[in-house]
């Protein structure tokens, strides 16, 4: 089934200047990337993203961290994309990421794991809509 996914590409990367190594892990893949922006979030927005980990004891190093630079977002869509995508950026903690994901390859130490991408449809839909608007959320491409 076709799915649309919501991918950032965090401030680690950025400055590492990994954005070109990244995409070229999806584009190789065979999904598409239908919208993309990059973005320096303010701590408002930040905390509306990571709305789910508030109150979690590294809920403000994460907001601290994903706002100390810009990032890149994106939607990305091709084939089952949800759990394609989450599969190529492996485990959240890129200690314990495998090798060949994009988090075991590149990552050092939490909160700084490189990329986020979304875990459900549920969240997908959220996101996508949080930085993109309901018309990519609903677009056909
Ligand atoms: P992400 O997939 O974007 O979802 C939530 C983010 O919180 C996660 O990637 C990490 O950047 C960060 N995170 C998750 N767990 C921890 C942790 N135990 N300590 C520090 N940061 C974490």
């Amino acid at each position: 089934m076709k799915e649309k996914t919501f991918v950032a590409i965090k401030p680690d990367a950025v400055k590492r200047k990994l954005i070109g190594k990244i995409i070229e892990r999806f584009e190789n893949k065979g999904l598409d990337i239908i919208a993309m922006k990059m973005v320096r979030l303010n701590r408002e927005l930040a905390e509306k993203y990571y709305e789910e980990h508030k109150g979690k004891d590294f809920f403000e190093d994460l907001i601290n961290f994903i706002t100390s630079g810009r990032i890149v977002l994106m939607v990305i869509e091709g084939e089952n994309a949800i759990s394609v995508v989450r599969k190529m950026i492996g485990m959240t903690d890129p200690t314990e990421a495998d090798p060949g994901t994009i988090r075991g390859d590149f990552g050092t130490k939490l909160p700084e794991n490189i990329i986020h991408a979304s875990d459900s449809k549920k969240s997908a839909e959220r996101e996508i809509k949080l930085f993109f608007g309901d018309d990519v959320w609903e677009s056909e491409h």
